[in-house]
């Protein structure tokens, strides 16, 4: 079934050159993208994407890295596209993800982790909501 799901390339992503090699797996794989656009999100939006995580410890370093710099929050749609792209991510430990997943090839890291994608199809329509309310 053809879902979409909200997906970001952090700002570790875009400061260490990595959009074109990352974006470029998920097109390779057959996703589309359906938004895309570069910005510098504020403390506020960190806390409505990561609603679930604000009063966890790992909360305000993580809060601190994603409104750090730039970043690319994209919309991708295709066949099980929330499954398929958390397994092309990896787990969330960069140090634990299997080689082959963007983490596992390119992170070390559980907080510069350099990918987001929903988790679920409810989590998916929450964030989609968040990033992109214009989107028909
Ligand atoms: P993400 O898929 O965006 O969802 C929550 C994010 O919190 C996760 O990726 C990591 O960037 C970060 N995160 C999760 N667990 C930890 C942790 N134990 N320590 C630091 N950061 C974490």
């Amino acid at each position: 079934m053809s879902q979409r799901t909200l997906v970001l390339l952090k700002p570790d992503t875009v400061r260490r050159g990595l959009v074109g090699e990352i974006l470029g797996r998920f097109e390779a794989k057959g996703l589309s993208i359906v938004a895309m656009d570069l910005r510098t999100i504020d403390g506020e939006t960190a806390d409505q994407h990561y609603a679930e995580h604000v009063e966890r410890d790992f909360y305000p370093p993580l809060r601190a890295f994603v409104t750090s710099g730039p970043l690319v929050a994209l919309v991708l749609e295709g066949d099980e596209a929330i499954e398929v792209i958390r397994g092309l991510n990896g787990a969330t430990d960069g140090r634990k993800a299997a080689p082959g997943t963007i983490r596992g090839d390119l992170s070390l890291s559980n907080r510069e982790n350099l990918v987001h994608g929903s988790d679920s199809p409810e989590s998916a329509s929450r964030e989609i909501k968040i990033w992109f309310p214009d989107l028909p």
